[in-house]
């Protein structure tokens, strides 16, 4: 048995009952804690916590101890929305952006995400797979505990299976949750461009049995948007997908309004993320179904396009989670800290609700909050404890800066 206790904890937050898989209107702005607390890690879940004053006695003695010091301990982030395995970094197109580019600009120029499956094409398993561990260890060390990432840099039924491959290595190496989508359908490659049915078909008669006889992936993920693929295309994959178990997870309405996140509701979708361009329609359409929308404002602020509309996806009783976006093109940071800042400073959420979005609910878009997203007696002991705070705001107030001292995963201190 392995057990640590964690005690002078200024405020434990994030205490949801077990049962609670996900929060919506104004539950998103409760985020319940106790003061000066203790909370007791037992093989590798939440066994029990409290209050310092009713400690049992017995417990300081039996058990390795670590001290908050008077900070705060909340779940570990769960980002549920990634596409951290990339051969590269894109900062020439950071130039191109900053002398006035757009995004569709750089990808018409033979950039973005057919820039990344180039370089993805001829890098090696062991490549992407050391680069994209490298990236998710720092994403660790700010916070996170749980992580959901994308393939769509491959293009090709070889290098598709590429990076399902390296990210289920990522599930068997990392001492946190991986959850994984197939997103061949990131773009049409070259020699697909006048030919979007060969690449469909591609897709469905092709990479589809593989992947899902090699049990590769979670969900189904579709860039449905204008120039990508269409509402309908989206949907024929969509179906597709459905007939091997694989749920939709879309990105929709990040550049326009298509129809995308009606597309995603009618399909199901655990999560539509993205969301920039939040119409009535695609509010109206969620509001009563069950699929959960992701926002992911840092690619909004890299890209310097619209923020989505939190406030009216609250107010309408949507599940809201928030996530990093990570990728070389849109959001060259996997930094949940920044993502939570952001959510209250453009997305205008409160703190409670930006930390409820970036727990609870984000591991309710990967369907984990049974077992992550918030301090529960049986849940994963994934932690982190912050540097000593004058109260829970200041945690997104201080953007820029982590106040994350130490990473607690299966009940045991991360160091790397
Ligand atoms: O989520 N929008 C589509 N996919 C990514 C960006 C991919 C890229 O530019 O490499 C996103 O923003
Ligand atoms: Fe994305």
């Amino acid at each position: 048995m392995s057990a640590l206790l964690i005690i002078n904890i200024a405020s434990l937050a994030g205490i949801h009952a077990k049962d609670t898989l996900q929060l919506k209107g104004t539950a998103m702005a409760e985020l319940p804690e106790i003061k000066n607390a203790w909370l007791l890690c037992k093989d590798g879940l939440i066994a029990d916590f409290g209050t310092m004053e009713n400690i049992p006695s017995g417990l300081l003695d039996s058990i390795p101890t670590v001290s908050a010091n008077g900070g705060y301990v909340l779940p570990s982030w769960c980002d549920s929305h990634t596409h951290v395995v990339f051969a590269a970094p894109r900062e020439e197109e950071f130039v191109m952006k900053i002398q006035g580019k757009s995004y569709e600009d750089i990808a018409a120029a033979g950039g973005g995400i057919l820039n990344s499956a180039r370089k993805l094409q001829i890098a090696t398993e062991d490549q992407l797979f050391e680069s994209a561990s490298a990236r998710l260890h720092d994403m660790i060390l700010q916070g996170t505990g749980a992580v959901e990432i994308k393939s769509g840099y491959g293009l090709s039924l070889d290098s598709e299976i590429k990076m399902l491959r390296v990210i289920k290595r990522l599930r068997e190496t990392f001492p946190i949750a991986v959850k994984s989508s197939f997103l061949a359908a990131h773009a049409f490659p070259q020699e697909y461009k006048n030919d979007h049915e060969g690449y469909i078909r591609l897709i469905i008669d092709k990479m589809l049995p593989q992947i899902a006889e090699e049990g590769l992936a979670d969900y189904m993920d579709v860039f449905c948007e204008q120039g990508f693929f269409s509402v309908e295309e989206t949907s024929r994959l969509l179906d597709a997908g459905a007939k091997y178990g694989l749920p939709p997870k879309i990105h929709a309405n990040q550049l326009s309004v298509c129809g995308a996140v009606e597309t995603g509701v009618k399909h199901n979708a655990v999560s539509v993320d993205h969301l920039e361009v939040t119409d009535d329609a695609a509010i109206e359409s969620l509001a009563g179904s069950n699929t959960i929308a992701t926002l992911l404002p840092s690619c909004s602020f890299y890209l310097n396009i619209p923020f989505a509309n939190a406030r009216g996806l609250i107010n309408a009783g949507i599940p809201v989670a928030v996530a990093t976006d990570f990728n070389p093109g849109s959001t060259p940071s996997g930094n949940m800290n920044f993502v939570v800042s952001l959510s209250c400073i453009k997305l205008r959420m409160l703190p409670a609700e930006a930390i409820n979005a970036a727990t609870i609910n984000g591991a309710a878009a990967m369907q984990l909050s049974d077992q992550v997203g918030s301090i529960a007696i049986g849940k994963k002991a994934n932690l982190m404890i912050t540097r000593p705070m004058p109260s829970l705001a200041y945690l997104p107030y201080s953007f820029g800066q982590s106040q994350i001292k130490i990473v607690i995963l299966n009940g045991r201190i991360y160091d790397g």
